[in-house]
């Protein structure tokens, strides 16, 4: 083979790799590489999330937090509290704080996430709203088996983040399970031409009304959101339980064994009474010590 031809291969083989890496860590963002990856370029980008993404705040209160406070409008706060509202793959809290813009005070939140910089971020913003701060939950935690109890969340939410998932499908399933009878659900589905780049991590539309229709989920109402997502509304019908869970720890199910955690060791330790499973409070920052 002439050295020319050679040569050639080599540069077509380099352009090649440098594509792939491309597609496997800016463009999907890792989600090929595992959730570990995944959670580390979100730890590595999180002071920078929110420049990048540059939400606007009034646009956040309209499309979500208006629709979610109007929602808890129904659910007023119980003798045990307001209702509980779970946001799944927090990012730096966009959720909680639309929400707590639009409805003061209406429910607490659980703010789970695996990338624990992200969150940081998140306890930031919320500390500078000091009277909201302590009705979030920050719990650094994988949404693939979430651990709560079925039907404990008033409103479950999951934005721009399913398609970073090992298996949406299996989150979106958890999000349901958690999410209480009489309960909302908003959800973010990415489309258009990003989304084919990301096989088996989206759906198309009408795929994902039918497979949130055989969770068991009615009432779903699909709408344009930024440039490349579909927002979803959804009910999962049934009475609403008429008390929230007092304490955040009374939410909580073993996600390794289906134990009940119960506080251990004060206030800052929370473990399962038949296996390791422990979440710890540290820095502002719940955690799982062991276990998953
Ligand atoms: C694009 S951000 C969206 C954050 C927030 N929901 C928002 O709309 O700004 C995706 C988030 O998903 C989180 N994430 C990705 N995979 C996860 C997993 N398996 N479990 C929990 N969080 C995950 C990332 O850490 C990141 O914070
Ligand atoms: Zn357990």
């Amino acid at each position: 083979m002439p050295a020319w031809l050679g040569l050639l291969a080599l540069a077509a083989a380099a352009v090649a790799v440098a594509a792939l890496l491309y597609w496997l860590i800016i463009l999907t963002e890792g989600v090929y590489l595992g959730p570990r990856a995944v959670t580390a370029l979100y730890n590595r980008c999180a002071r920078r999330y929110d420049a990048i993404k540059q939400f606007d705040a009034a646009d956040e209160a309209f499309f979500l937090g208006r629709p979610i406070a109007r929602f808890l409008a129904g659910h007023p706060p119980a003798a045990d509290g307001p209702p509980w509202l779970l946001d799944v793959a927090s990012g730096t809290g966009r959720l909680p704080l639309a929400v707590q813009a639009a409805a003061p005070g209406a429910c607490r939140t659980v703010a789970l996430d695996r990338a624990e910089a992200m969150l940081a971020e998140a306890q930031c913003k919320l500390a500078a709203q000091a009277d909201q701060a302590d009705q979030v939950i920050l719990l650094a935690h994988d949404a693939g088996r979430l651990p709560f109890a079925d039907g404990q969340f008033a409103v479950t939410t999951c934005l721009e983040a399913l398609e970073f998932m090992p298996a949406p499908d299996a989150t979106l399933a958890e999000a349901v399970r958690v999410t209480q009878p009489g309960g909302l659900l908003v959800l973010t589905n990415r489309i258009g031409p990003d989304a084919r780049l990301l096989p088996g991590r989206t759906w198309r539309r009408e795929d994902l009304a039918a497979r949130l229709r055989t969770l068991g989920v009615t009432g779903v109402e699909i709408m344009p959101w930024q440039m490349d997502y579909d927002l979803l509304f959804a009910l999962k019908p049934g009475q609403p339980a008429a008390r929230a869970a007092a304490e955040w720890i009374d939410l909580l199910r073993c996600p390794c064994c289906g134990g009940n955690p119960a506080p251990a060791a004060g206030e800052a330790t929370v473990s399962c009474p038949d296996c390791a499973w422990q979440l710890r409070l540290r820095q502002g920052l719940w955690r799982a010590t062991a276990g998953i």
